[in-house]
């Protein structure tokens, strides 16, 4: 009897193993699923120079096309646009990636008019993408709505996806969106940027994105190959921080970009100069490594020191990270490290992606939660800046309003829904790579 049972579960062993191999046999080969064809793939609205008179768009093709073009117009009730459109020579940037070779095209639209409703395709005369729209931004200060996510990094197809989309449905009039970060997981992973596109696919298309780069960007102390061939972005921070350093002006909201990653010391001045220099009523800053950690034992003390008397001494609104893989966020004194309260600024922790991480003890905290992947839709309107972050579900997680008052910090008002906090979720361990 032992014999036999022995000889069935062995038997059912071996079956188990053949399904394993046969299934892992059928997977699509990344190589093929991600292969650049000579029709325009990865488009991605960002900015090089004024969001209110010019707007970059990057795509991507394979070898087969060498020029590229694209083409714009103001966009109508009906096709006739096309028959206005102008065209544009692209500026051509070969990519070998760890799975292909491919060309990245970039066109920047110049001469643009604020606040107007443009129509633009790209491709190469002969294939070509769909018109996609995009709205310029005003000139001047006027409401202002946009999106703000942490670490996507991690099985982004499966688990980024849903949240990419409903971010975009709850706030379908986003201006721009901000990656705080970790976008991916393996430094120069093609298939994982290829999930990153496909994931947002005409999300940015139509909306431009905001990127700064993490840890995650930056495997082996060199930044990804993709990141500079797939965004255009402005060339305005320190000159050896191109693209990951710089900053944007829109409608009356200064948004930079710092590069925690590198040369943290040296964007000091830069960073000095920058907010000093700031004609905006508000502002804020994205950068991947939280000046204040919400993970155990990550306590970004030697950052904080550098980077905050320079917040403090420019009241920066509001600052956007990642990282930490959960989420928290301040009031307008944190911690331990409580400040004078002239400066005030709140600072944010979000995960977007399946990554989740333990909270630390050290509480600093309005709001925090674990295992949960949230969007976050910030509007800035006049004297106020409304700001709310949301689960993968839908459902209002966190909320505060600040107010500018003349002469003084500004004013936190907590918006917390009523709901407690999210802590451990059964099963979580196994999102924890
Ligand atoms: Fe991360």
């Amino acid at each position: 009897m032992k014999r036999v049972l022995l000889t069935l579960t062995f038997a059912a062993l071996l079956t188990q193993c053949y399904w394993l191999t046969a299934a892992k046999d059928r997977r699509l080969d990344p190589a093929v699923v991600y292969a650049p064809t000579p029709a325009p793939d990865r488009i991605i609205l960002t900015w090089a120079g004024d969001p209110a008179t010019t707007q970059a768009v990057t795509w991507r093709t394979d070898t087969s096309v060498p020029e590229a073009l694209a083409e714009i117009a103001e966009a109508s009730d009906g096709p006739e646009f096309s028959l206005r459109a102008r065209r544009v020579q692209a500026v051509t940037e070969p990519l070998r990636s760890d799975l292909n070779e491919a060309h990245y095209h970039s066109v920047n639209f110049t001469e643009l008019k604020p606040g107007s409703l443009y129509c633009y395709r790209v491709g190469d005369g002969f294939n070509w993408s769909e018109w996609n729209q995009f709205r310029t931004a005003a000139r001047e200060a006027a409401p202002l709505t946009f999106l703000y996510v942490g670490d996507a990094q991690n099985d982004l197809w499966q688990f980024w996806s849903r949240v990419i989309r409903l971010s975009v449905l709850t706030a379908p009039g986003a201006r721009f969106i901000v990656h705080a970060g970790d976008l991916i997981n393996k430094t120069g992973a093609d298939a994982e940027w290829g999930e990153w596109h496909r994931a947002a696919d005409w999300i940015n298309r139509t909306i431009p994105s905001f990127p700064t780069p993490g840890n995650h960007e930056y495997g082996g102390g060199s930044l990804d190959n993709h990141w500079k061939p797939q965004f255009t972005l402005p060339e305005n921070g320190l000159p050896e921080l191109k693209e990951t350093n710089y900053f944007v002006d829109i409608q009356g909201v200064r948004m930079v970009s710092l590069d925690s990653m590198r040369m943290q010391q040296e964007q000091i001045d830069w960073l000095d100069r920058t907010l000093a220099s700031n004609p905006n009523r508000w502002t804020i800053l994205t950068f991947h490594y939280p000046l204040y950690s919400s993970q155990k034992g990550r306590d970004m003390k030697k950052l904080r020191d550098l980077w905050q008397p320079v917040l403090d001494r420019h009241a920066v609104d509001l600052v956007l990270t990642g990282h930490d893989h959960n989420y928290a966020r301040s009031n307008l004194q944190t911690g331990t490290n409580a400040r004078s309260g002239k400066a005030g600024t709140v600072y944010v922790v979000s995960v977007s992606g399946p990554k989740m991480r333990q909270l630390t003890s050290d509480v600093w905290w309005e709001r925090a939660a674990e295992d949960t992947q949230l969007f976050q839709v910030i509007r800035v309107d006049g004297e106020r800046l409304h700001y709310e972050s949301f689960t993968a579900r839908g459902n209002l997680y966190d909320a505060f309003e600040l107010r500018k008052q003349k002469g003084k910090a500004n004013k936190l008002i907590n918006l917390v829904p009523a709901s407690s906090e999210n802590r451990r979720a059964e099963g979580a361990e196994a999102f924890i790579p």
